[in-house]
Order: C-alpha cells, then structure tokens, then sequence
C-alpha cells in the first residue's frame, strides 16, 4: 500500500503559496464559477466553503446567502490568513481543519461547499462520512475535483526521465462513486470535462504549480526537480505533446458532482 501524504506539509506548501496562489490561479476561479452555478436557490442557515483556500468564492457565497452563516475551512492556516486580510468579504469564522474530521455537530450544516480540494484527501470514505454526519438531512455536498487524467502529459513526460512519482495521483470517479457506497449521501450530478491549459515553455508550467502550492508532496517524490540535465530531458520528453498551433498543453480532468444527504 502507498504511504499517505504528510498533511503537515499540504498544510505547509499551501500556506506558503497562499501570497503567490491568486495570481496563477484562472483555472481554479473558473472551475469554481462553474461550481457557484450549482448553488441551490434555497437559502441554507450554515454552509461551509470547504478547502476555502484564498478565499475566492467568500464574496460570491456571501452575497447570494446573505443570511447563512458562512464557515471557511482550510487545512492551510496561512491560506485562511491571506483570505481574512484580501478578501472584501469576510467569513462569519474561519477555522484551521482537516476535511476529514470536521469539528462540527451531527445534521448541523445545511450545504458544503468545496471546489477543487477534496482531491488532497486520501482517505475519500472518512470524507464523505464526515460531510454525511454534518450535514443535515436534505443537506447538499456541491463539488469540484480533479481526476486522473490530471496533468497528464507531465506525468508521461517524467515517465521517460525515472520512475519516481512526480506528479499527484487523483482519484477516479468511480473509487468516488464507491466511496460513497456506505454513506447516507445519493448523488443528484455530475459533470465531467477536460479542460486545457496552454503555455509557450514547460517551466511556465511548473512555476504555476509551484505557486498554486499544488507541486508534489507525495511521499515517493524527489527533494527538487533535480539537476539541470534531468530537466532538459523533461521539456524534451514534453515537447511531444506541443499543438499544431506551437503551444504546449495541461490538462485538467474536471468532476463537477453533487450529492444530497438521504432524509
Ligand atoms: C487548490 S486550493 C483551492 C482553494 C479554493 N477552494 C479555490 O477554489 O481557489 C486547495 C485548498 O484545499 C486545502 N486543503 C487541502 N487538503 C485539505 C484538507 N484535508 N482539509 C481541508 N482543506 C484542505 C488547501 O490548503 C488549499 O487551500
């Protein structure tokens, strides 16, 4: 079995990247429009933004559900810093957790609220039977992740440099579905779509994950990227996937998904 990640060091790459997430972060703001189309028209009393990062979605939620008392929760203190000094809209409270032991009472959250974190938990079941407990019946569990179609070409191209693991691994939406196989929770939706990032050289790319505190913190990773050499080899192995119109690609697997707590 693979070890599980260090949720120390998520907690810490995020916090790290909380300054520099906001400016490479347009896919992770369009994926979560998407999700804010999702919202339910009835007010909730209490909803969570679960993995709330830098806070994007704050405002938006805040000004649809103006009554709700908003919760932000993140496993990155230093993220739920960032979003409480920036953010023009502040949370009712923000509070340092682990999304798979949320430190809330039984039935007392009416929606979740989470776009592109749950992908971090490892353990999805202890998720899912922890957003079950929560909830209240009829409560509803709005969410973005990633699949493992995730980044792909990069994970190809490190393939012809070594066989360390470079790039996260994501689960796919049928190890989700059956995650929630025990849970009272029955899926309302899902949507399921490619999107594609384009850069002109592969270090812009790893850049971006860096800044977005998304590069690897698996437990079989390499401290760095390695040296010069290894890199070059990279961005060749890489080049195989450049477009016909000179750009290289990122993929990004979406699951846009949507359960409601069984009554
Ligand atoms: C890619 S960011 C997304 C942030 C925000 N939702 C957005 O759309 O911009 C992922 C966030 O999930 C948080 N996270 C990762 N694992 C978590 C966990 N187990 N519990 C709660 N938050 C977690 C990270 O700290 C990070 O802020």
């Amino acid at each position: 079995m693979m070890a599980l990640r260090d949720k120390r060091l998520v907690a810490q790459a995020f916090s790290r990247a909380a300054p520099s997430y906001d400016s490479v972060a347009a896919l992770q703001r369009s994926v979560a429009d998407t999700l804010l189309s999702w919202l339910p028209l009835a007010p909730p009393q209490r909803l969570i933004d679960l993995g709330s990062g830098t806070g994007y979605a704050t405002p938006q939620l805040r000004q649809r559900y103006a009554e709700a008392g908003l919760i932000s929760l993140d496993l990155a203190e230093g993220m739920l810093q960032y979003a409480r000094v920036h953010r023009e809209a502040r949370a009712d409270l923000s509070i340092c957790a682990d999304a798979e032991a949320l430190p809330f009472a039984a039935g007392s959250v009416d929606l979740i609220f989470s776009s592109l974190a749950i992908q971090w938990c490892e353990r999805p079941q202890r998720l899912f039977a922890e957003v079950a407990r929560v909830l209240r019946p009829g409560g509803r569990f709005i969410v973005a992740t990633l699949g493992p179609a995730t980044l792909d070409e990069l994970r190809q191209a490190w393939a012809a440099v070594d066989d360390d693991i470079h790039v996260n691994s994501f689960v796919p939406l049928a190890s989700l579905r059956a995650c929630t196989a025990g849970a009272p929770l029955t899926a309302a939706r899902e949507l399921c779509e490619i999107r594609q990032l384009e850069y002109d050289r592969l270090n812009e790319l790893m850049h971006e994950l860096k800044a977005l505190g998304a590069h690897n913190v698996n437990p079989r990773r390499q401290q760095g990227l390695g040296g010069p050499a290894r890199l070059r080899t990279l961005a060749k192995a890489y080049e195989r996937f450049r477009l016909p119109n000179g750009r290289l690609p990122a993929s990004y697997e979406l699951y846009f998904l949507e359960w409601i707590r069984d009554q």
